[in-house]
């Protein structure tokens, strides 16, 4: 079934310099704010930060900036549920988690997030299957919930509005990695779904905005705190992001990641943080006794075919061609006929012999951002075909001149000094002390 109703919103963002509906537009009810002024007061923010009282108050303010998801029927409580993360490096976790709990018979009203500076978005990811569409009103999102039990959404001109304005003037003022924004804006997408109960997947490393394990801690007992006054039984898993996750980066290339996993065969690290978290959360939540058993409940969704089934519904509900939603998502499907492809791929080979001990996330991302499949101002568009395909894990051993990793492009030539830039993101281990003769 396709969205039935508005809002197909605009893909153009605001026009600087237009006339005073193009320079801004609704922060919330009433309210019209210019682009300018939300950049100061975000600067203004990033600066001066916001005390505890504040965060909360800015949440709820940018939560009640649009309507509110439910209420939900009295034979859903305690099964409303969800899952947001500080954003990384080929986190592709929503994609498999959402369909999963669903299949757990949970529901699960997603409102994610697009691209914030070098992080992947969820909502961009998505977008690169043909035919889907993000927005949708709240009727949709109720029926699809009864029918299917998930959804993946963005925030509109009545959904979380404030986030939505918000979120596109952080991503190009470099006023990203403040506290108080980030808990607003995910405590205020979360508490407008009227969720039970939260897990929130905090991120540290090179690839996360916190670069220490001790900020992402301070930050997820902040959102913690919030997410509880806020009646949403939240907790948090503080992860590592100094290394991509999984082996997919670029936005088509991970949704073929996602559902290799919802069919049970994704990467280790993918699949076991999908685990942790969708453990956590139907612990917390009261539907599964210890998170060994929450575990065992996620898993076998990926083993028996009802996560992959799920995430099918969905995507059919978010205006997929149902043929062709059939065809991405059938056991040994070849993907690559419905997702888009790139012209070109160049394979990058290691220059020495060794064990693999990091791949560095934000080189990755930086690189996959050059490639297209990210933005770097509000006016540009994605490119959902290009980006990274690792063909090593931590911990491997690689022998010279073999496959480290595949770049997916689509200009014939990679930009210059990509190929040894690229080469740099690997931190490989010599197994033999001496690394080369110069004579
Ligand atoms: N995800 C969000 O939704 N908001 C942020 O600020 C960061 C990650």
């Amino acid at each position: 079934k396709k969205a039935d109703t508005e809002p197909k919103e605009p893909q153009e963002p605001n026009k600087p310099g237009g006339s005073k509906e193009e320079r801004g537009g609704q922060l919330c009810d009433g309210m019209h704010v210019e682009d300018c002024q939300l950049g100061a007061m975000l600067m203004a923010i990033c600066w001066k930060d916001l005390t505890d009282e504040e965060t909360v108050c800015l949440t709820k303010y940018m939560r009640d900036s649009g309507d509110l998801l439910g209420p939900w029927p009295a034979e859903w409580k305690g099964k409303v549920v969800g899952k947001h993360s500080t954003g990384g490096v080929g986190d592709k976790v929503s994609l498999i988690l959402a369909p999963a709990l669903a299949a757990c018979g949970m529901k699960v009203p997603m409102i994610s997030g697009r691209g914030l500076a070098h992080t992947g978005g969820t909502l961009d990811k998505l977008e690169a299957i043909p035919g889907l569409s993000v927005y949708a009103s709240k009727k949709d999102i109720t029926s699809w919930l009864e029918e299917v039990g998930c959804c993946i959404v963005g925030q509109t001109a009545s959904l979380v509005p404030a986030d939505k304005r918000m979120y596109a003037v952080r991503d190009v003022t470099g006023t990203i990695d403040n506290f108080g924004l980030i808990a607003g804006s995910i405590i205020s997408k979360k508490a407008a779904e009227k969720l039970d109960a939260l897990v929130l997947d905090v991120k540290f490393g090179v690839g996360a905005f916190m670069k220490e394990r001790s900020e992402a801690i301070a930050l997820a007992e902040k959102m913690v705190k919030i997410g509880n006054q806020l009646k949403i039984e939240t907790s948090a898993l503080i992860t590592d992001m100094n290394n991509p996750l999984g082996k997919m980066i670029g936005n088509a290339l991970e949704v073929a990641e996602s559902i290799q996993c919802l069919h049970g065969n994704g990467p280790s690290d993918l699949e076991d943080l999908v685990l942790k978290l969708g453990a956590r959360l139907l612990y917390k939540s009261g539907n599964a006794e210890s998170t060994e058993k929450g575990e065992a409940d996620i898993k076998k969704t990926l083993k028996n075919g009802e996560a992959v089934k799920k995430f099918q519904e969905m995507i059919i509900n978010q205006g997929v061609d149902r043929n062709k939603a059939k065809a991405l998502c059938a056991k040994g499907a070849d993907m690559w006929s419905i997702l888009p492809k790139s012209m070109f791929t160049t394979t990058i080979k290691s220059p020495m012999s060794g064990i693999v001990h990091g791949i560095n996330a934000l080189t990755c991302a930086k690189f996959s951002l050059a490639l297209g499949a990210g933005r770097y101002t509000i006016n540009d568009k994605i490119n959902h075909a290009v980006g990274l395909e690792l063909c090593v894990s931590i911990g491997d051993t690689v022998s010279e001149g073999k496959p480290l990793m595949i770049v997916h492009h689509d200009s014939e030539e990679m930009p210059p000094g990509m190929n040894e830039q690229l080469i740099d993101a690997f931190d490989i281990c010599l197994s033999d002390r001496v690394a080369s003769i110069v004579e």
